[in-house]
């Protein structure tokens, strides 16, 4: 949640800041702002709203700064207005600062500051950090940049949450200074010129060479060179990672949308995502993991642990884990997770899920399950994200960088790869069965399977029209397909605000058919054939009650009663939901478009959740 950037080179930096917060928007968008070290000192233009309202402002133009910061935000403290906005600077103007995170202690901090005579003209928790610099600095000689390092230590070593900081100074006309915890920032690195970023799309036009911050190290950056420091600000070095990704990824391609674009782009990341992991009637090869037969014996239970879309991909993978490998599985949302001290033992086998890597309650339980011993893998798309960083084990998705809020390619790349881990697990432990070649080879036909979806649309456009205006929409599935339900539910209502639920067919006739009117939308989902039979006659209840329905299926079922079917291909019920998303997907992205709305960035949302 909210975007931060920083440049330094020969450039003028305010035109590299808005593009770099452009790109960035989607981890909020309440409000904007950049600081540039101008000759005469640092000038800061901020305004709530979208980042695009920066150029409005005059004064915009003035600003010929070759070193600025700048920050997009998603309100936590202080509702979002210009003066809430970042950068916010300290009373006497001379340090300027845009934070992503959260300062859980800022209250008392506050009172500590304005014991020690300093004004606050925000609501925010950020507005401590430039004082408290500002504070130490006084208190140091002033002599040269360490002091000043030693300074934002000092006021770092104050604040309690989480934060990636990003400083300028009157005082240091050619250096910016950074320092990040449990808040995620990269350093790009250039030639003549580096960069900062919260995360990698947002910079990839100007270089693929990153540095990553662990936590409570700092840097300095200058045009030349990048400094790094220790807590005890030793110097340390570091060598920076190149990132294959294409800059292609990160822009739109002719696309309207980010979303479109990725939902359009499963075939290929998910063939991405396959690689060279599984091949026909060879044992399937995960290069990241070295687990033996003993080890995944001895596993007492497995967790898989995440928020959100990641959450409801973990949920496709129980069933394959109990079937096929007989281990006990539980998935849970991380921040239910974290708090319900849940049965850890070194025993058990821990997965986390994140698409970015970053998200605060998803770390948060993996370092739990670290403390008390148990064995961590992390899957993520974000190469050297901080869960990636924390995992005893992690493997990549290798989706491509995604930009639109709403997670698509990410969702189904992450169920891919969990099959797979559980094909090698199931191998590992000797399981050698017709079921498990057969399940390989659906998954390598996934790809031309979800083209198949991609090149007829029209039916799911049309309901799209249908029902773009509904008030209250119900999606049911039994076994996967309810995973399916869970999955198409919060795709509609985030970006279409839609009031839409999700529930276990079978438990419609335990309370939620109470809601079921004239008219009201059902959609069903019918992909395991033991199953189907039963969600058809839930279906059958809510039409003899009025209610109109789609069904997406690939079962041969009586079709007549239902207004729409979906038809998708023929696909094993352990891996369906790579298939059955893909219409929902559709569906919420044309909803949302009949209804006008921003489907990239829809309201309240961001993409990266980096606070609790
Ligand atoms: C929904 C969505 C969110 C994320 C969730 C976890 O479309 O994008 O529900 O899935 O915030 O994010 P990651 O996977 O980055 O941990």
């Amino acid at each position: 949640m909210c975007g931060i950037v920083g440049y330094v080179g020969k450039r003028k930096a305010q035109p590299i800041l808005i593009n770099g917060l452009l790109r960035l928007e989607y981890r909020g968008y309440d409000s904007a702002g950049i600081s540039v070290m101008e000759e005469t000192g640092i000038k800061t233009i901020k305004n709530q709203g979208r980042v695009k309202g920066l150029l409005e402002v005059k004064e915009i133009e003035d600003l010929k700064g070759t070193m600025g910061i700048g920050h997009t935000r998603w309100a936590t403290h202080g509702k979002p207005s210009a003066i809430n906005s970042h950068p916010h600077m300290d009373n006497e103007k001379t340090t300027s600062v845009v934070h992503n995170g959260i300062i859980e202690n800022y209250i008392e901090l506050r009172e500590f500051l304005t014991k020690n005579g300093y004004k606050f003209l925000s609501q925010t928790d950020t507005e401590v950090i430039p004082n408290l610099i500002h504070f130490y600095y006084e208190k140091t000689n002033k002599k040269d940049k360490m002091d000043f390092v030693k300074a934002l230590k000092q006021a770092v070593e104050m604040l309690k949450g989480s934060f990636a900081i990003e400083v300028l100074n009157n005082d240091f006309k050619e250096e910016m200074f950074v320092v990040r915890k449990d808040s995620p920032m990269v350093i790009g690195k250039g030639v003549e010129e580096n960069y900062i970023s919260s995360d990698i799309p947002a910079i990839l036009s100007f270089t693929k060479d990153f540095y990553l911050l662990n936590d409570y190290e700092f840097a300095v950056l200058s045009k030349d060179d990048v400094e790094f420091y220790d807590i005890n600000l030793n110097k340390i070095e570091k060598q920076p990672k190149n990132i294959a990704w294409d800059v292609s990824s990160a822009e739109k391609d002719g696309y309207e949308d980010f979303m479109l674009k990725e939902i359009y782009e499963q075939p290929k990341s998910i063939r991405e995502t396959i690689g060279a992991r599984i091949t026909l009637g060879v044992k399937s090869t995960l290069d990241e993991l070295d687990f033996t037969k003993e080890y995944l014996e001895s596993v007492d239970r497995v967790y898989i642990v995440a928020c959100g879309t990641a959450m409801n991909a973990g949920m496709t993978t129980k069933k394959i884990l109990e079937q096929f490998c007989h281990l006990q599985t539980e998935v849970d949302i991380a921040s239910e997770f974290r708090y319900r001290k849940p049965l850890i033992t070194p025993k058990t086998l821990c997965i986390f899920i994140s698409q970015s890597g970053e998200t605060a309650d998803t770390i948060a339980a993996l370092k739990l399950a670290k403390e008390h011993g148990a064995k961590t893998i992390a899957i993520s798309n974000v190469i050297g994200s901080s869960i990636t960083r924390e995992a005893d084990y992690s493997l990549y998705t290798h989706a491509g960088p995604e930009i639109a809020v709403a997670s698509t390619k990410a969702y189904t790349s992450q169920i891919v790869l969990l099959a797979i881990i559980a094909i090698y697990f199931a191998e590992v432990l000797g399981v050698s069965s017709r079921e498990l070649e057969e399940l390989k080879k659906e998954i390598l036909e996934v790809p031309k399977k979800i083209e198949e979806i991609l090149d007829n649309t029209e039916k799911i456009k049309d309901f799209a029209k249908r029902i773009s205006n509904e008030k209250d929409v119900f999606f049911i599935g039994r076994g996967i397909d309810y995973t399916v339900a869970m999955e198409g539910s919060l795709k509609l209502k985030e970006i279409s605000y839609i009031h839409a639920e999700s529930y276990a067919a079978g438990e419609l006739k335990h309370g939620p058919i109470a809601l079921i009117e004239n008219g009201i939308t059902v959609i069903g989902i019918m992909t395991d054939a033991e199953l189907a039979p039963k969600t058809v006659s839930n279906l059958q209840e809510v039409v003899t009650r009025g209610a109109k329905t789609l069904v997406v299926t690939n079962q041969d079922i009586d079709k007549s009663m239902f207004d729409e079917v979906i038809e998708i291909p023929e696909i094993s019920e352990y891996i369906s939901p790579i298939l059955s998303v893909v219409p929902l997907q559709l569906l919420a992205y044309y909803i949302s478009k009949e209804r006008g709305l921003d489907v990239d960035k829809p309201r309240n949302l961001a993409k990266s959740v980096t606070v609790e």
